[in-house]
């Protein structure tokens, strides 16, 4: 299992200040920054893309980036996002025709893979790529907005990630992304993720590290 990891999603953040609010969230002790890439075409809302990653990079952001592309079809966009310096670069089965050759195409950039399943996707394409993957990503809410509630279900699907996770033997990280909080971040953790994404439960905080402390405090408890 690897090191637990807190990584807000700049979703929430202010658009307007994103370098600021980056340095902010990073400096409160994020370990990992999730970045949100949708299309308005896979997901029915409109993010940010990979000139905003480069941006990021160029203003002194040396964390690690997790692009959470919610892009079809994902391929085109993945060489920009390796220029633009993503660390991490997932996708959903769905928005690709060959799944092993995106997979590919983000490892022969240099960048870590991932894939990412929706609440209602099985993970049953992993079993042929489990060697081609650095990170797997449960979302617990259906992807495109911000603010929604954890979907329960997912806390099995975890315990089955992880269960494919321990028997191949590889440092795979598990990502969860969708309303994770205080609260219910302890429960996540026991089903198996090492890797949390929370977007409103930090964003919309007055302060940033009482959150992150609280949940790290959770995770260690
Ligand atoms: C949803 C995004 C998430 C989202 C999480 O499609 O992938 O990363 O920002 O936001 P919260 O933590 O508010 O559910
Ligand atoms: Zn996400």
């Amino acid at each position: 299992m690897q090191p637990f990891a807190i990584a807000p999603s700049i979703l929430s953040a202010d658009f307007a200040r994103l370098g600021e609010e980056v340095d902010k969230v990073l400096a409160a002790g994020a370990d990992i920054v999730h970045f949100d890439v949708m299309d308005n075409h896979y997901v029915p809302n409109l993010t940010i893309g990979p000139m905003v990653c480069s941006a990021l990079r160029k203003y002194g952001i040396t964390a690690p980036i997790d692009a959470h592309l919610m892009v079809k079809p994902v391929d085109r966009i993945i060489g920009d996002f390796i220029e633009a310096g993503a660390t991490y670069i997932t996708f959903h089965p769905e928005a690709s025709l060959h799944i092993d050759r995106s997979l590919q195409l983000i490892r022969d950039g240099g960048a870590k893979a991932g894939l990412v399943f929706n609440p209602a996707t099985p993970l049953d394409v992993l079993k042929y790529v489990m060697d081609k993957v650095d990170m797997i990503l449960l979302m617990s809410v259906n992807p495109g907005f911000g603010g929604q509630k954890f979907i329960p279900g997912t806390l099995d699907k975890l315990r089955e990630a992880r269960a494919l996770i321990d028997a191949s033997g590889r440092d795979i990280r598990l990502e969860i992304d969708g309303g994770v909080n205080v609260k219910n971040i302890r429960e996540i953790a026991a089903a198996g993720a090492d890797t949390f994404v929370a977007g409103s439960a930090i964003f919309n905080a007055p302060d940033y590290a009482e959150v992150i402390n609280a949940m790290r405090a959770e995770l260690a408890r």
